[in-house]
């Protein structure tokens, strides 16, 4: 059986800064609070005429170079995203359009802020087959679009950006193992209300601005830290690892506190965990390709890296892979 292993990474965000002290202006809020209750400095804003489908096409292109691949060689592309351009069609599909990705063929993956990790496990299943050679996972999100900047518990959250990984069959490990979950009790505790089949959006929803996110942040909080340590835990233990032959923590970035939570619990040096949440925010499935994307340069053949997500579901887990190159 071919493994999946990542051959590539790439990231994208747009050169729009949206910083505490810019939303200091529009909302009663101030950069300390911000500060210290999340980490967060600044987010990044995509313009109005971009979407999601923007930051896949800029992520492809780095990862086609990167991995030495021809457009016309890649098999599949999964998106992980829950704003995609359209309701109908998927974001993947015009990712492939727009790239020349003329043999692939592509489907979204919404899983909330787990999104890119259960896009890559997902992926990795396609690769093990040994059907498709090349799969490109993307996760990327445009969150400013369902923010709703009167409502300062949410809105000084997230940002717009993504990245991704070209996943390719070899022999050498790649992806190992993954333990994901998913429960429905978190769907009352974070969502956009209108805009769905449930509720289609009409002038009344409008009014009240129910096209937004809104969330119960202090029961997030909690369960993303309870969530995030079991399951890295749990793949660790599965794997007959221990926290000190990982190299890299790689967590979904939506609060600095619950990051330094999970790294507590699980006896987990700060040194060893990947953050940039201070400049680009919670970009929801954007987070983890965002970070990979970045300590590009900090990773090494062979390292053990575990990837942690916690979103909107409540879905969640944490992925085993070996760093490829
Ligand atoms: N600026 C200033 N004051 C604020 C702001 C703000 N932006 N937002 C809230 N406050 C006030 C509140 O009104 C409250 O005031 P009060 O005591 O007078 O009532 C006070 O600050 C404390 O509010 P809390 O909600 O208790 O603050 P908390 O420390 O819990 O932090 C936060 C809130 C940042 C939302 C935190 O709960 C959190 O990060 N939760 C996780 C949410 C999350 O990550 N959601 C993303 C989606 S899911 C995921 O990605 C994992």
């Amino acid at each position: 059986m071919p493994n999946a292993l990542i051959t590539a990474v790439g990231g994208y965000v747009s050169d729009k800064i949206l910083s505490n002290s810019d939303l200091e202006k529009i909302m009663d809020t101030n950069d300390e609070w911000i500060t210290t209750r999340t980490g967060i400095k600044e987010r990044r804003v995509l313009p109005e005429d971009q979407a999601v489908s923007d930051i896949g096409l800029n992520v492809v292109q780095q990862l086609l170079a990167k991995s030495n691949s021809r457009a016309e060689e890649v098999d599949l592309l999964i998106c992980a995203t829950c704003t995609g351009d359209y309701i109908i069609p998927d974001t993947a599909n015009n990712i492939c359009y727009k790239s020349g990705l003329v043999n692939a063929f592509g489907f979204d993956l919404n899983a909330a802020c787990s999104g890119f990790v259960f896009a890559l496990y997902t992926a990795a299943q396609f690769i093990e087959t040994g059907r498709y050679k090349k799969v490109i996972v993307i996760g990327g999100e445009k969150m400013t679009s369902y923010m709703n900047y009167e409502d300062r518990t949410t809105s000084i959250l997230f940002g717009d950006g993504g990245g991704g990984v070209m996943l390719e069959a070899g022999e050498e490990y790649g992806v190992i193992d993954a333990i994901l979950k998913g429960d429905g009790i978190g769907c009352q505790m974070l969502k956009v209300e209108a805009g769905g089949s449930l509720k289609p959006m009409n002038q009344e929803r409008l009014d009240n601005r129910e096209g937004f996110v809104t969330q119960d942040g202090r029961q997030i909080y909690k369960r993303a830290v309870n969530g995030m340590s079991s399951t890295v835990v749990e793949v660790l233990e599965r794997n007959n690892l221990t926290a000190q032959d990982i190299r890299w923590l790689v967590p979904h970035q939506a609060n600095e506190r619950i990051i330094n939570s999970v790294a507590n619990s699980i006896d987990f040096p700060m040194e060893k965990v990947m953050l940039n949440i201070a400049k680009y925010g919670n970009t929801s499935a954007g987070t983890i390709p965002l970070c990979l994307w970045e300590y590009e340069d900090q990773l090494n053949k062979g390292d053990n890296v575990i990837l942690t997500s916690f979103g909107g579901g409540f879905t969640w887990g944490s992925l085993y892979l070996k760093w490829a190159y």
